[in-house]
């Protein structure tokens, strides 16, 4: 599974312009296809979504002709699409197979629509219930209720009432009212039950009036289409900045200090979304809004709980549950039920994820709750959801974190993580590589302390592994049992000690024996990957000194400063010498040199992670050189490297 690493964050400040949104976008493609005319899509979002919707369209024989950049020529077919039959695969996209579904079940053809299994579980049967009371034939392939479908001609009865059900999506009554007009009908339609997500209702309202089709209302209960309504095209349309994904970058602001501007969507926007300023607002964030932008800043003080109906902001209301752990006391968000049928369970799994991170979380059929508390580095899942990880990339202001299959941004945000290194800055790193008995880790430890930063001695825990293979009587170069050793190590660095299961280990790893263990069981891939989250976990504000051999090539490749520390093998043979026979052991300087000779071959030449001085490594030669020098010349790399 790929994955992608997040150091702590210190803080986030910029502007960020938005993709299109993805309701928007899909409707916009829909309704300019079935208008009169060409219409000219600009600012379309790139995405999974619209790529679904656009594939679709092309198999339905509409004219479809990428203009360059995010522009796109759409040739309307007046409602009747040149291809009568066709089979459509829509992936997980919700806003491509509800409205095609109602649009094509009423556009007279013989049509299958399938896509991926998590779409095959979620519900459709509310808006087909719909669509047969229009005179639709509509069978379902798979379980009732449920994607796949055959569609067939419809049979359209004349001054139709529909009753659809308001209470699970609001994209059925979307997909509805926007196929209305094909029926060539008056047509009636009755929302039964309370009517859930209604800023996206606004949406389709708004677009379709775009399109030249002005929806007849009553409240939310009841909406009327008239007879000789029809699609014609306005020419150009320009798609708004996605407001969900604002809330990332808003959220990015109020935590980590901002200002952070966000750029395509603001105060007269049509998404419903955009009331998520308001409840960060409420959480003390610090808001600006203009007519085509948003601004947020981070409180005095922190952010605090709130308790929250989210029914207008389904959507965007994630990204509060991820704010939550940032903010003081409880927050609780309400009427939510509708995450339970999205992409994922969303209710299940922001719990289980935020559990990971050590909040506490209750959750209900319709709620979430969650109290954070001390928050620890986890692998996140996504659930195949772009939301979920967009909104954990939040929680990289408390703790490093990995967050698997990160490019499921791409459904509505391919660049999403791109754009989101661009504002923050994260803990720094200074990555110090070089042979065995250089004297790195001392140069390490002091550079540290002078910072006031961590640090990590990355050979300690090859180290660590050797011992404990050898303790569980394992053989160094049985991989997959060193690496299961490698990934349940319990060790904790305290000052003074290294602690190993409990027990403080004082220097039974520093033997020469467990030496030539840890130099085996480093050339070993899988033991590697074992230890490859436990480096980065380190990666903490303010700022970590790493060393080892890979610090810069694998485990930071990100550092601020990467240095190359050697000296001659005679002068490390020597310093080691002296070392041991401080510490009371007997040592032999000539089988010492030739051990030193024998790992470094074996740390230089094994196929990962190799011994090399990266092209982008300072190189620190301290064969002549004292401590003092060389830490002095590691501080002053630094501070040029952060004065750029
Ligand atoms: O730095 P050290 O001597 O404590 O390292 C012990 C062994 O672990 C050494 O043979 C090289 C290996 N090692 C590694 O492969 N990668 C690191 N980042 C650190 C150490």
């Amino acid at each position: 599974m790929e994955f992608l690493d997040l150091p702590q964050l210190l803080s986030a400040a910029g502007s960020v312009r938005l993709p299109g949104s993805k309701s928007i976008s899909n409707r916009v493609l829909l309704l300019a296809a079935l208008a009169e005319g060409e219409t000219e899509v600009r600012d379309l979002l790139a995405s999974d979504d619209t790529e679904r919707m656009l594939e679709a369209l092309q198999t339905l024989g509409v004219g479809v002709t990428s203009l360059g950049g995010e522009a796109w020529k759409i040739v309307g077919c007046g409602g009747r699409f040149p291809v009568r039959q066709a089979e459509l695969f829509l992936g997980n996209a919700g806003t491509a197979f509800r409205p095609l579904t109602a649009a094509l079940a009423l556009a007279g053809g013989d049509y299958v629509l399938r896509g991926v299994a998590r779409m095959h579980e979620r519900p459709i049967g509310d808006l087909v219930d719909g669509l047969r009371q229009l005179g639709a034939d509509v069978t379902y392939l798979g379980n009732d209720g449920y994607p796949p479908l055959q569609l067939k001609p419809a049979t359209i009865r004349p001054d139709g009432a529909v009753k659809v059900r308001g209470d699970v999506s609001s994209q059925f009554l979307t997909g509805l009212l926007m196929a209305l007009p094909l029926t060539g009908e008056t047509v009636t339609v009755d929302v039964v039950g309370e009517l859930i997500s209604k800023p996206y209702i606004e949406i389709t309202l708004a677009t379709m009036a775009r399109f030249g089709v002005v929806v007849e209302r009553d409240g939310w209960q009841r909406f009327t289409v008239r007879a000789g309504s029809r699609y014609v095209s306005p020419g150009t349309v320009y798609v708004e900045g996605d407001a969900s994904s604002a809330s990332y970058f808003l959220a990015l602001g109020a935590i980590g200090g901002g200002p952070m501007r966000v750029e395509g969507v603001g105060a007269d926007s049509i998404q419903g979304d955009v009331k998520f300023a308001e409840a960060l607002a409420q959480m003390g964030a610090l808001i600006e809004t203009g007519p085509n932008w948003m601004e947020a800043r981070a409180p005095q003080g922190g952010l605090v709980a709130v308790d929250l109906d989210c029914n207008h902001i389904p959507d965007a209301a994630m990204t509060l549950a991820t704010a939550a752990l940032f903010a003081k006391g409880t927050t609780t968000l309400r009427n939510i039920a509708s995450w339970r049928v999205k992409e994922t369970d969303r209710i299940a799994a922001m719990a289980t994820e935020l559990r990971k991170l050590g909040a506490v979380v209750e959750e209900g059929a319709d709620f979430i709750r969650i109290t954070p508390s001390t928050v620890k580095p986890a692998a996140i899942d996504t659930y195949d959801d772009h939301r979920m990880a967009m909104c954990f990339s939040l929680a990289a202001f408390a703790t490093p974190l990995r967050i698997n299959d990160p490019k499921c941004v791409a459904k509505t945000f391919p660049d999403y993580f791109t754009r989101f290194a661009a504002v923050t800055r994260a803990a720094p790193v200074i990555a110090i590589d070089g042979p065995s008995a250089s004297g790195k880790g001392t140069v390490a430890a002091r550079v540290a302390a002078a910072l006031g930063f961590s640090y990590l001695d990355s050979g300690a825990l090859y180290r660590l592994t050797a011992l404990a293979a050898k303790r569980a009587n394992v053989a160094w170069d049985d991989e997959a049992a060193v690496a299961a050793i490698a990934g349940g190590l319990d060790v904790v660095f305290t000052e003074s000690d290294i602690c190993l299961a409990g027990v403080p280990v004082g220097d039974a790893i520093r033997s020469e024996e467990i030496s030539a263990g840890a130099s085996k069981v480093a050339a070993l891939p899988a033991v590697r990957e074992a230890l490859l989250f436990r480096q980065r976990a380190f990666g903490k504000a303010p700022g970590l000194v790493g060393d080892g051999r890979d610090m810069g090539s694998v485990i930071f490749p990100q550092a601020s400063l990467k240095v190359f520390l050697t000296a001659s093998a005679e002068a490390r043979a020597e310093r080691r010498y002296k070392q041991l026979i401080e510490k009371g052991f007997s040592a032999n300087l000539p089988d010492l040199l030739s051990d030193l000779q024998q790992r470094d071959a074996r740390d230089s030449q094994r196929s990962v992670a190799p011994l090399r001085q990266e092209a982008d490594a300072q190189m620190l030669e301290t064969t002549h050189l004292t401590i003092e020098q060389a830490v002095k010349q590691v501080l002053d790399w630094y501070a040029e490297a952060t004065a750029q």
